[in-house]
Formats: structure tokens, C-alpha cells, sequence
């Protein structure tokens, strides 16, 4: 019999994790509009856990109490960093890349008036990154400022990482060789593993801030495309159907939403047009 699920098993049962877990679910979704249903609450203990030795506290009853009070904003913001997923690669979902190759290049190429995209939860950069590299390969005419990429993020740990935009050696192995040997350059991270990072014409392309979906959005449209892949996945029905809405508002007519491959509109009331999975058009 393996010792450690007994030794969890304590820590489970005196952690207070389920006296608050409501609360502390129901404050993630007021900020984020992040849903932590009672499944999550293995998830919730794993990863909230560190939070409670960093801050020495005996139980989430007092980390509940914490970022209830005015004490705990800073904790607040670090809570939701800690709570949401974040999981990326480059070229991920490829369909969305091959798309845009095959259909929307070819008409921002005849357009000839530049393009804007919104890379909206872009986490650690992966996306932004890889439509900027398809963009170069792609429309080699088109450079900043006649192409711009804002990529946003509510995290600012994921931020950070994109705005260094060094990735290990692993993480880059998606991106095929021959990209890979145009669009970045040798570099080591922090841990001095081997890693790669994005050349700086590349990153110029993109411009990262922190936003959060559910607050008001300062920029105006009108975008060519917006991307929010694998975000509104962890949304209620109310909070997607109302950023469809929005974000549909912030694109020009002829304009471009993708979303996750397992996140489809159906049942959401908005003004676009189905194009194929996960790609809708205004
Ligand atoms: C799973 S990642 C998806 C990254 C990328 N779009 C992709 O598909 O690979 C989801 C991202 O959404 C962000 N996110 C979650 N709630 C958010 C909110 N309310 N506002 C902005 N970003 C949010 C998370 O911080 C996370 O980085």
C-alpha cells in the first residue's frame, strides 16, 4: 500500500478547502468569468496549495477570508493566475493557419489596405507568434505598421513569458524546421535549458497587453480577425454568447472569428456567418 494518497488524503481533510470553495469558485467567476465547477475542486486544492505555504496560512478558510478583505488584492490577481489554464503551442489547430493561407491572404493581398487581428487570451504568445510568422511568410510586402497584432491576456505571468519570447527547445518543435530556422534564433532560458526565441521583426508585429475579457475593452475595431481559441470554453453560456456579441461589434464587415475546434456558436445568438468549424465570418 503506497504511503502517499494516505499522507494527501490528511491534507485533503484539513485544508478546509470545501467550507470555502464556493466562495472562493464564486469570486474566480466574478473576475474572470471563469467557472469552477465542484469537479475542479482537486484542481482548485493542487494548485492553490502553494499559495497557502507562500503566505503561511493554516486553511483556505483564512485564504478565503485574505482575498475577500482589502489585503488581499495583490493575492487576488495572483489567484487568477494561478486558476486559469493556459495550455498553448504554436500552430496549434492547424486548420485555423491553413485557412487563412488559402482564403484570407489572397483577399487581404488583393484589398491591399493592410490587416489587424486580435489574438484575444494569447496566453504565452504561441498564437500571436505563429499568425505573425504566417503573415511574413505569407504577405512578405506586408510590415508594421500596416499589419498589427494586439494580443491580450488577463494573466501577467503568461504576459511576461510571451514578452520575453524565449521558448525551450521542446516547445518549438512544432513549428516546422524551415520556420524555425527564419523566424528564431538561439537562445537559453532563464535555467539555461536550450531554447529559441522569436527575432525581434517578428515580435514587432505583435503587441501585448493585459486585458480582461470581462471588463470594458479600450480599443476600438475594426479588426480583419479575431482569434479567441480555448477561452470561452471555461465561460457560462450568458458570458460567451455577450463576448461573441462584442467582439462580432469590433469586427469590420467580411471579417473573421475564429474560435476553439470544440468550442462551436451553436445556440449563441449573434450576427455571424458560419464559414466551417470553428470559423465565422461577419
Ligand atoms: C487555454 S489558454 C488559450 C491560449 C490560446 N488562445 C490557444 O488557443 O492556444 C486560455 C487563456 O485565456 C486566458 N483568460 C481566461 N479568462 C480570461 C479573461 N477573463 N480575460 C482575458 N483572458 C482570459 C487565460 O489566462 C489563458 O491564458
Amino acid at each position: 500500500m503506497p504511503v502517499s494518497p494516505g499522507i494527501d488524503a490528511t491534507l485533503e481533510t484539513d485544508d478546509r478547502l470545501e467550507e470555502v470553495f464556493g466562495r472562493i469558485s464564486a469570486i474566480m467567476n466574478e473576475i474572470s468569468g471563469v467557472q469552477l465547477p465542484e469537479a475542479k475542486i482537486r484542481l482548485v486544492r493542487s494548485r492553490l496549495r502553494k499559495r497557502l505555504r507562500a503566505l503561511d496560512l493554516p486553511d483556505f478558510v483564512a485564504y478565503a477570508e485574505l482575498i475577500e478583505g482589502p489585503a488581499g488584492r495583490e493575492e487576488l490577481s495572483t489567484m487568477v493566475d494561478v486558476l486559469t489554464t493556459n495550455k498553448t503551442s504554436f500552430f496549434r489547430e492547424a486548420a485555423h493557419f491553413d485557412f487563412l493561407w488559402e482564403h484570407v491572404f489572397p483577399e487581404i493581398q488583393e484589398r491591399g489596405d493592410g490587416f489587424r487581428a486580435w489574438s484575444a487570451g494569447c496566453s504565452s504568445g504561441e498564437e500571436p507568434y505563429s499568425l505573425a510568422i504566417l503573415l511574413r511568410e505569407g504577405l512578405p510586402g506586408l510590415m508594421p505598421p500596416d499589419v498589427r497584432i494586439l494580443a491580450t491576456d488577463l494573466s501577467s505571468i503568461v504576459l511576461d513569458r510571451a514578452r520575453r519570447a524565449v521558448y525551450p527547445a521542446r516547445v518549438v518543435e512544432s513549428v516546422p524546421p524551415e520556420l524555425r530556422g527564419r523566424y528564431f534564433r538561439p537562445a537559453r532560458t532563464a535555467d539555461g535549458e536550450p531554447a529559441f526565441e522569436v527575432e525581434p521583426v517578428t515580435r514587432s508585429f505583435v503587441t501585448l497587453a493585459r486585458l480582461n475579457l470581462m471588463a470594458p475593452w479600450p480599443m476600438r475595431g475594426p479588426f480583419d480577425l479575431i482569434l479567441c481559441r480555448n477561452v470561452m470554453i471555461y465561460f457560462d453560456r450568458e458570458t460567451r454568447e455577450r463576448l461573441v456579441q462584442r467582439f462580432s461589434a469590433l469586427l469590420r464587415p467580411g471579417g473573421f472569428l475564429f474560435v476553439g475546434h470544440s468550442e462551436g456558436l451553436a445556440n449563441l445568438d449573434h450576427d455571424l456567418h458560419y464559414v466551417q468549424p470553428a470559423v465565422y465570418r461577419k
